[in-house]
């Protein structure tokens, strides 16, 4: 019996990340929705502190929260905090991070054709980018452009965005991508973990000591936290960016993903004010028109440029490039070190199965450079364009 651990350790980490990942994103969303819904409280609940609370019905029970903005006059026994899901959703995805991206940096994050690096030096690189990312942004965030918020919000749009191109200059387009996403998520964490919850301590301690707390602790939290409901759409967009190809295998891929990011800008604005009673439908339009813009520049941009052919390529020279670059890892016996099954399924054995995945191969070999993953079997651009005139007559 062999057990693949590897392929199982990853599979529990992915689950495990959008597990706590789906719980944290979910409890932010309904408390900036809740902060956001909040109706004036009665004269009687003013006495007391209240702020705003709302009434709201789910599961087959009526749930009638208030917001206190400094704190109730009696700290309550039992105060939930919400801070485990966001570091397990780090902890989680850094793990994976690591199994995927470093432990198999030749496959999924070096990229020769950009710069030769050894694995210790990508995963070096890929761990500056994320930790400095957090000691660039807090920086930010503490200087005067933090106090502005759309400044900071240009600011940091522009930073990240340069992070991408750096990065889509130094990695495989799949594993800039991840670390784009990984820097953020990074921030988003570190939010809570080093300035949020420590600020909302420090407050229950002035009040449990019977002091007026520094409202600073309060603003400062705020802050951070307007800044990862922003920051919640691009990570998650990134974050399933591995799934597709045409996003990270285009020439200016880093534009792409700074495209989608802007786009995503006025989706999450349209929420924000749509929970305070302002519906404006233009933000959803500006959204969607904005991802069209990018899904056209990406179209434009074209795939592989098609190098010349001689003539016409047989099914038979078909096969042999297949066997000679796929093979390796799409068999139903594997040669490559560290797979014991092809991967997703997906085996060109049999001349029949290479027809029927001509369309797969076609995207992820001929049209992008996805395929071979790392380039492991060093497949040339001739070999490409040769492969995409073979599966077209092989197919029409
Ligand atoms: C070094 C191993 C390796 C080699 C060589 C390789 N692949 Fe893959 N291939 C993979 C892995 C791993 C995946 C799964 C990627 C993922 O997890 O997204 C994959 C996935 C795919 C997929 C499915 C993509 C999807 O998500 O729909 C196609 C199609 C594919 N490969 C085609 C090819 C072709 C064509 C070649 C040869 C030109 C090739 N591969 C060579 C490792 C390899």
């Amino acid at each position: 019996m062999i057990i693949d651990y590897a392929a199982w350790l990853n599979l529990v980490l992915r689950w495990l990340h959008v597990i706590t990942g789906i719980a944290w994103i979910g409890a932010s969303f309904y408390f900036v929705w809740l902060d956001n819904s909040l109706t004036a409280p009665s004269a009687a609940e003013k006495k007391e502190g209240v702020t705003g609370e709302l009434w709201a019905v789910h599961g087959g029970g009526f749930y009638n929260p208030k917001k206190y903005a400094v704190a109730p006059a009696h700290m309550p026994k039992h105060l939930h905090w919400f801070k485990w899901e966001a570091y397990f959703t780090w902890i989680s995805g850094f793990s994976l991070l690591c199994l995927m991206y470093y432990y198999n940096a030749n496959l999924y994050l070096i990229d020769p054709s950009k710069m030769a690096l050894t694995p210790f030096q990508a995963t070096f690189i890929g761990l500056s980018f994320i930790f400095g990312g957090w000691v660039f942004y807090d920086e930010l965030c503490r200087s005067h452009i933090g106090q502005n918020n759309r400044l900071f919000g240009c600011v940091w749009f522009l930073s990240v965005t340069a992070g991408a191109y750096a990065l889509c200059h130094i990695f495989s387009g799949r594993g800039a991508f991840i670390h784009v996403g990984a820097m953020l998520g990074t921030v988003m964490v570190a939010n809570v973990f080093r300035i949020i919850i420590p600020n909302q301590k420090k407050v229950v301690a002035a009040l449990l000591a019977g002091e007026t707390p520094d409202p600073r602790l309060g603003a400062e939290a705020k802050q951070r936290s307007v800044h990862n409901n922003y920051m919640t759409l691009p990570v998650l967009l990134v974050m399933i960016s591995n799934h597709y190809p045409m996003l990270y295998s285009v020439p200016h891929n880093w534009l792409v993903l700074a495209g989608l990011a802007a786009a995503a800008w006025p989706i999450r604005q349209f929420f924000n004010l749509k929970h305070k009673g302002d519906v404006n439908y233009w933000y959803p339009v500006a959204g969607a028109l904005g991802i069209v813009i990018v899904a056209m520049f990406v179209s434009a941009q074209g795939s592989n440029p098609v190098s010349a052919i001689k003539g016409a390529v047989s099914p038979e020279e078909v096969r042999l490039i297949v066997r000679e670059r796929c093979s390796a890892c799409h068999s139903d016996m594997p040669t490559e070190a560290g797979f014991t099954t092809a991967p997703k399924g997906i085996e060109f054995d049999t001349m029949t199965e290479i027809k029927k995945y001509a369309p797969l191969i076609m995207m992820q070999a001929v049209d992008h450079d996805t395929m071979p993953l790392g380039n492991a079997t060093h497949m040339t651009k001739e070999e490409r364009a040769e492969l995409g005139e073979g599966l077209k007559a092989l197919t029409n």
